[in-house]
Order: C-alpha cells, then sequence, then structure tokens
C-alpha cells in the first residue's frame, strides 16, 4: 500500500504542486515532499535492504552448508544405469536375494546413495563383467570379516570396535558380534541406543552388562535429542543455526561411536566431557531464541513504521490541491 501511495504522488506531482493550495500548511508540506522525493527513495531503498538482509544471510549458509555436507570424502556416487540393481531384482533371481533389494530401499545408506557396488565392489555399468574380480568385485563377506568390510567407510568405529571386547572376541574365536548382528546388512538404519535391546544382546551373555551400558549413555542421548528438537524449530523459523548445527553434528557423531568400545567405566569417564559440550550448545540456542524474538520485534517495529509512512504519504496525495 505503502508503495502504491509513493508511486501515485509521484505521479501527480507536476499537476499539483504550482496549483493553488486551500490551507497554508498543506502547501507547505506539499512543496517539502517535492524537495524530499529523492530523500524518500533512498529511505525506502534502506528499508527494503534492512527488512529482507536477515532472509539473504541464511539462505546463502544453506547452500554452503548443503555444498560442504554433499562434498564429504564418502559420499558414494550413485550411476545412472545400475546393472546390479536391474539384474538382481529381475524375475529370474531366486526370492530370497530379490528381498535385499527391498530391504536395501528402506535403509538409510540407500538414502545416502550407498549402493551395492559401494559395498560388495564391482563394475555397475557393464552388466557381463558386473561380478568379476578384476573390476573388484569382493563377494559375499564372511562372518569375521565383516567388521573390514563395513569399517572401509565407518573408520573410527572400526577402531573402537577392533580394540573392544566385542571385537577381540571375535577375532580370537569367532564369537563375538560383528557390524551385521547389531545392525543388519541390507536395511541398516539411522542408530539410537534402541539398538541395544534385550532380544538382541541376550544371544551371547546376560541383559545386565548391556543394560548397565544403555543407562550409561541414556543421559547424554536424551539432551541430544532435545537439542536436535530445537534446531527443529529454529528452522521451522527459517533460521539456520551454523555454529550449533555443526558442533551438535560432530559431537553426536563422537558420541555414537563410543557404544562400540562397550567399556562402562569409559563411557561414564566421558560423559561429564559431553555434557559439558551439550550445554554450551544449549546456551547458544537460547540465546538464538531470544535474538530471534528481538529480530521479529524488530521487523514488526519496521512493518509499523513503514506502514504508518505510507498512510502519511497517502493522506498528502489526497490532500485537494485546487
Ligand atoms: C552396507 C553395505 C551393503 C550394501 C549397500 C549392500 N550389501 Fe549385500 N551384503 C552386505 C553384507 C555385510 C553381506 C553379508 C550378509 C551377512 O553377513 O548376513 C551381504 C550379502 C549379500 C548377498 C548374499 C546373501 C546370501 O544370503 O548369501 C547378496 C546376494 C547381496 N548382499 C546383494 C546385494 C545387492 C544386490 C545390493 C544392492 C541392492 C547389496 N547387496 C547392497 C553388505 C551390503
Ligand atoms: C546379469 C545379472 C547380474 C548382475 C548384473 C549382477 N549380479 Fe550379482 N548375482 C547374480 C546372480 C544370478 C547371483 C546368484 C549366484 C548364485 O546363487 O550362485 C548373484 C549373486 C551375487 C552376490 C552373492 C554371491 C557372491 O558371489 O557373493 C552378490 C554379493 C552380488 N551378486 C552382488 C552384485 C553386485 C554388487 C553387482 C553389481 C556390481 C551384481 N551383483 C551384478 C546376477 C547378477
Ligand atoms: C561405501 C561406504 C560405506 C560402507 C562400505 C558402509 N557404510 Fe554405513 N554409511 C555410509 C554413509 C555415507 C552413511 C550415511 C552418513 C551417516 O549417517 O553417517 C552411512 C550410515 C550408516 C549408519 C547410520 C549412521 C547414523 O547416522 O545413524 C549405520 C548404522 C551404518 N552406516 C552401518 C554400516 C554397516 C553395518 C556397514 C557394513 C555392513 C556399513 N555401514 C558399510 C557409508 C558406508
Ligand atoms: C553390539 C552391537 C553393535 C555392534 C557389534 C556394532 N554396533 Fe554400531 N552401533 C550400535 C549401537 C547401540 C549404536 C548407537 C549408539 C548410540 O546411539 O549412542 C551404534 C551406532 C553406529 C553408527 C552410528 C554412528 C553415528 O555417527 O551416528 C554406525 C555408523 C555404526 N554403529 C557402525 C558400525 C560398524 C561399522 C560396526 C562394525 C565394525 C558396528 N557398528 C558394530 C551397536 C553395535
Ligand atoms: C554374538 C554374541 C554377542 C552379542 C549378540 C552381544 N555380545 Fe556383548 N559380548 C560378547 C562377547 C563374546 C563378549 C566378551 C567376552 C565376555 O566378556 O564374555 C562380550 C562382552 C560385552 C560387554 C563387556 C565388555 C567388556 O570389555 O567388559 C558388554 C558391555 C557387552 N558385551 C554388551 C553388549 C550389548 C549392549 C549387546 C547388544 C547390543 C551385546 N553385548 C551383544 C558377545 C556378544
Amino acid at each position: 500500500m505503502a508503495i502504491f501511495g509513493y508511486l501515485r504522488r509521484e505521479k501527480r506531482m507536476e499537476k499539483t504542486c504550482f496549483a493553488g493550495y486551500v490551507l497554508p500548511l498543506t502547501r507547505l508540506l506539499g512543496c517539502l515532499d517535492v524537495l524530499g522525493a529523492d530523500l524518500m527513495r533512498y529511505v525506502f531503498l534502506l528499508l527494503v535492504v534492512l527488512l529482507t538482509l536477515p532472509a539473504i544471510t541464511s539462505g546463502s549458509y544453506r547452500e554452503e552448508f548443503e555444498k560442504e555436507f554433499l562434498s564429504e570424502p564418502w559420499a558414494g556416487e550413485q550411476t545412472e544405469v545400475d546393472v546390479c540393481i536391474e539384474c538382481h531384482s529381475s524375475e529370474k533371481m531366486k526370492p530370497s536375494f530379490r528381498n535385499i533389494i527391498e530391504e536395501w530401499k528402506t535403509s538409510w545408506h540407500f538414502q545416502n546413495k550407498i549402493s551395492c557396488h559401494d559395498c560388495h565392489g564391482g563394475d555397475p555399468k557393464d552388466a557381463a563383467m558386473a561380478m568379476s574380480p578384476q573390476r573388484g568385485f569382493l563377494g559375499t563377506p564372511q562372518y569375521v570379516q565383516v567388521p573390514e568390510f563395513c569399517g572401509k567407510c565407518h573408520v573410527g568405529i572400526l577402531k573402537y570396535y577392533l580394540d573392544s571386547g566385542h571385537g577381540k572376541a571375535l577375532k580370537a574365536s569367532g564369537k563375538g558380534p560383528n557390524c551385521v548382528t547389531c545392525h543388519g546388512a541390507h536395511n541398516i538404519q539411522k542408530a539410537s541406543i534402541d539398538i541395544i535391546n534385550e532380544q538382541r544382546c541376550t544371544k551371547c551373555h546376560s541383559y545386565e552388562r548391556a543394560k548397565i551400558m544403555k543407562q550409561a549413555l541414556f543421559l547424554t542421548e536424551e539432551k541430544i535429542t532435545a537439542l536436535e528438537s530445537s534446531l527443529k524449530r529454529l528452522r521451522a523459523e527459517g533460521v539456520f543455526a551454523e555454529d550449533e548445527e555443526k558442533s551438535l553434528f560432530s559431537t553426536e557423531a563422537e558420541f555414537r561411536t563410543l557404544f562400540h568400545t562397550v567399556d562402562v567405566s569409559l563411557v561414564k569417564e566421558r560423559t561429564d566431557d559431553f555434557t559439558r559440550k551439550l550445554s554450551a550448545i544449549e546456551k547458544q540456542i537460547q540465546d538464538t531464541f531470544l535474538e530471534l524474538g528481538f529480530r521479529k520485534n524488530f521487523s514488526a517495529f519496521m512493518m509499523l513504521l513503514f506502514a504508518g509512512l505510507g498512510v502519511v504519504i497517502f493522506l498528502l496525495s489526497k490532500t485537494p490541491r485546487d
């Protein structure tokens, strides 16, 4: 409205300014307005810039973040024609193998573009040579080979795992659980401490030690979940909390690998450290919420001011000039 009011005012300028005025007061205002036309234009521009600045800055950050995230060294590549998937989902494939495709399509790996050949090797572009060792095909890993099979990408976790009671038991006697025991192979989902449950952890020993482990992880897990939902709320408000997202991301990644040590005293020892880091992030998020409240009030104030100005200009343009 304000914009139209202003433009209409400008069009009429020539006709009205030098015409006779009824009241001396409006005459004064009218001529001041002509002098101020340039000034008004600058004020208008300044307002537009002020009001759009926050939106522009958060937008460019989002792009930056996506670029950075997608260029992670292990972000798998998706080939357009994938003969592994085509042949393995064809009618001729035995049903138990065809299920693999269905399972994989529900997985977190699928969502992150990790495909058959990323794990099994081979050539997804050449049907004839797809499963040839010359093209890097690894086949199906044996039970004791699985940790290295997965660990070529999950390097940090592999290290913790191999040093743990589980990893040592696997290498010594083949009795420890491997990655697939706890995560599955093709339907792998995003990880959480819910993986630790009675059914899964009592196959080889009592649930007692699993329970202690879960309790040790619980508080940190709860805090991470709470912070994630705060960040989600911020994002819903259009705020991308750059530093907070990044530090939560790395703290969480560090925390979630810790389980693989299956070392309860180490987890307890590290909990203080995590609590401190997470509290710092929590503080930053609270500050962002406060700032957001302020910014909203400021925008509302600017809108009002702007609308007010518009009304004044509009009224001036309406004033009878002849
Ligand atoms: C995250 C890594 C990963 C991905 C991705 C993956 N696999 Fe597997 N696959 C494995 C592992 C590990 C095993 C060994 C299974 C076990 O130990 O139970 C396996 C086993 C298999 C087997 C043998 C199953 C059997 O019963 O002998 C086939 C066939 C197979 N995968 C096909 C595929 C196909 C086709 C795809 C693509 C849709 C695929 N895999 C994607 C990790 C993967
Ligand atoms: C032209 C069809 C075809 C293509 C292409 C193909 N496969 Fe297979 N694949 C098969 C068949 C058939 C079997 C079952 C062989 C058996 O039961 O002995 C199989 C078995 C497998 C197995 C389990 C047996 C083993 O040797 O470990 C894996 C893993 C596997 N394929 C992965 C792949 C991957 C990865 C690709 C792509 C790089 C691929 N396949 C491409 C037909 C194909
Ligand atoms: C080619 C590299 C690659 C291989 C091999 C691989 N992964 Fe992954 N994995 C990824 C990527 C990329 C992601 C998605 C990014 C993320 O969530 O960390 C992922 C995610 C995961 C997640 C979910 C992480 C989360 O955020 O909660 C689990 C669990 C997982 N992988 C387990 C395995 C297991 C078990 C194997 C072996 C059977 C395996 N991966 C093999 C690359 C790989
Ligand atoms: C005894 C069960 C068990 C075994 C064995 C195991 N994991 Fe996990 N894994 C878990 C649990 C539980 C979590 C979730 C921990 C948490 O949320 O604090 C997890 C988390 C993960 C994550 C998510 C980490 C992140 O950054 O979010 C990945 C990836 C993963 N595991 C990969 C592996 C790989 C690779 C192996 C084999 C070398 C393996 N796991 C062996 C139980 C297991
Ligand atoms: C395939 C068998 C198997 C499964 C499944 C299994 N464990 Fe274990 N676990 C072992 C073996 C073997 C050891 C080491 C030898 C021992 O202490 O008995 C062990 C040791 C442990 C320890 C003690 C480690 C230490 O250094 O003192 C904890 C804690 C533990 N497991 C937790 C879990 C949890 C949690 C799960 C479920 C997510 C689980 N385990 C599932 C076989 C298993």
